[in-house]
Parts: structure tokens; C-alpha cells; sequence
């Protein structure tokens, strides 16, 4: 048997999905996970471990090399610089980042705010429109923002558009397209290399096949 993968993803959905396509490229996981509150799932029949953490944590498990593999959002992944690999598109978790304000907000200060919970990726998306803005990082609640006052726009992720829509706010500009990423620790890649080129390849031709 190849060697045991500890893999890092969030919890939820995002686990879920990511489970079904290891189920579909071969893996022999439980059909369901308990629905416990445990934060390590160990799947022995694939030999694999699953560590589940938040999902802007993923990468600093994978980093640090705790994890082999990891289950990151590209939005996660483009705001901070990480040394990892990022080896595929999982095309799961689609959404994407959008520039918000309430309708006919037209910002009046030199420097309008910005909230955002990705505050770099918001910087360098303004700077390349030329725009001068002040950013606010914020942690959630993104929409909160502009409906009390603490910024004239945000960028946030837009899913199905509900919470825009529930908070009166309207979509301006989409900055980027984003999906779920495997990534993975490079001395992993090198030690484990069998078993993780295995699971890459197999993981994409279920992705592929998917897109058909
Ligand atoms: C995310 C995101 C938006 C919302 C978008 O927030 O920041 O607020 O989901 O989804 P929708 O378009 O389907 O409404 P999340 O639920 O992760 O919580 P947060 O606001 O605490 O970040």
C-alpha cells in the first residue's frame, strides 16, 4: 500500500465536493462522514487523512508541511503568497469576486474605501484600474459596510448573489473567477511523489471528464 496523504480542506461543502471527486477518481472513502464536530477524519481504506480548518488556513498547513495536499480557494490562494504548488483546478466551489455599493453610490471622497476581506487582491485590482482607494480589511459581514457607512464599496464573494440582493446592493464590476485548487507541500511532492502524482492524475481525469 502507497503512503498515508494527510490532506487539508475546509469544513462543509467544500469537503463534501472535494470527497465525491476522490470517491469518483477511484478512493475508497466512506459513502458519508460522520457529521460530528471532529477536525481530523482518517479515511483508512484510501489511507488518507483528512485535517478540517478554515478555509483561508488551508495553505498554512500545507506549507508548513503538517499537510500533504490541500483544498484551497483560488481567492485564498491570490491573496497571499504561499510556498506551495498549486497542481490543479478542482472546478468545484465556483463563485467569484465582484466589486459591490448600494445603487447610485457615487463615491465621493478623493480616496473611497474599500472593505474587503482580501484586502492585497482588492488593492492590486483598484491599482490597475488606476483607481486611488483606501482599503479596510475586514473579516466578514462584508456587506455590512457600505450599509452603514465604513466604506463607499466592497469585494467580496459573490455565490448565488443572495446576500447581496437581501442587503439592497448591486454588483459593479467582477474581478475574478474563482474555484477550488489542490495544493501541495513541495518536499511532500518530492518524498511522496508516487502516491501524489497518482492522486493528481486521477483527480484530473475526473475533472476533465466532468467538463465534458
Ligand atoms: C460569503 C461571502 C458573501 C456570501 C456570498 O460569506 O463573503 O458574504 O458568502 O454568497 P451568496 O452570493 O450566495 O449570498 P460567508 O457566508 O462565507 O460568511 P462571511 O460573511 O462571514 O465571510
Amino acid at each position: 500500500m502507497s503512503e498515508q496523504l494527510t490532506i487539508a480542506m475546509p469544513k462543509g461543502r467544500i469537503f463534501d465536493e472535494a470527497a465525491e471527486l476522490l470517491r469518483q477518481a477511484g478512493y475508497r472513502l466512506p459513502d458519508a462522514f460522520d457529521d460530528s464536530r471532529k477536525l481530523i477524519v482518517e479515511a483508512p481504506e484510501a489511507n488518507m487523512k483528512f485535517f478540517l480548518a478554515k478555509p483561508t488556513d488551508v495553505p498554512t498547513y500545507v506549507e508548513h508541511g503538517v499537510a500533504d495536499i490541500g483544498v484551497a480557494g483560488k481567492d485564498v490562494m491570490l491573496e497571499d503568497e504561499r510556498d506551495v504548488y498549486e497542481v490543479l483546478d478542482l472546478n468545484i466551489s465556483a463563485c467569484y469576486l465582484a466589486v459591490a455599493s448600494l445603487p447610485g453610490q457615487t463615491p465621493s471622497t478623493i480616496a473611497p474605501k474599500v472593505a474587503s476581506k482580501y484586502p492585497k487582491t482588492a488593492a492590486k485590482y483598484f491599482k490597475e484600474q488606476g483607481e486611488q482607494v483606501e482599503v479596510i480589511k475586514l473579516n466578514g459581514s462584508i456587506e455590512l459596510a457600505p450599509l452603514v457607512g465604513l466604506a463607499d464599496r466592497i469585494v467580496d464573494i459573490v455565490s448565488t448573489g443572495g446576500t447581496l440582493r437581501e442587503n439592497g446592493l448591486v454588483e459593479t464590476e467582477e474581478v475574478v473567477h474563482i474555484t477550488s485548487r489542490l495544493i501541495v507541500n513541495p518536499v511532500s511532492y518530492r518524498v511522496k511523489d508516487e502516491a501524489i502524482e497518482e492522486m493528481v492524475e486521477r483527480l484530473a481525469s475526473v475533472v476533465e471528464g466532468d467538463a465534458e
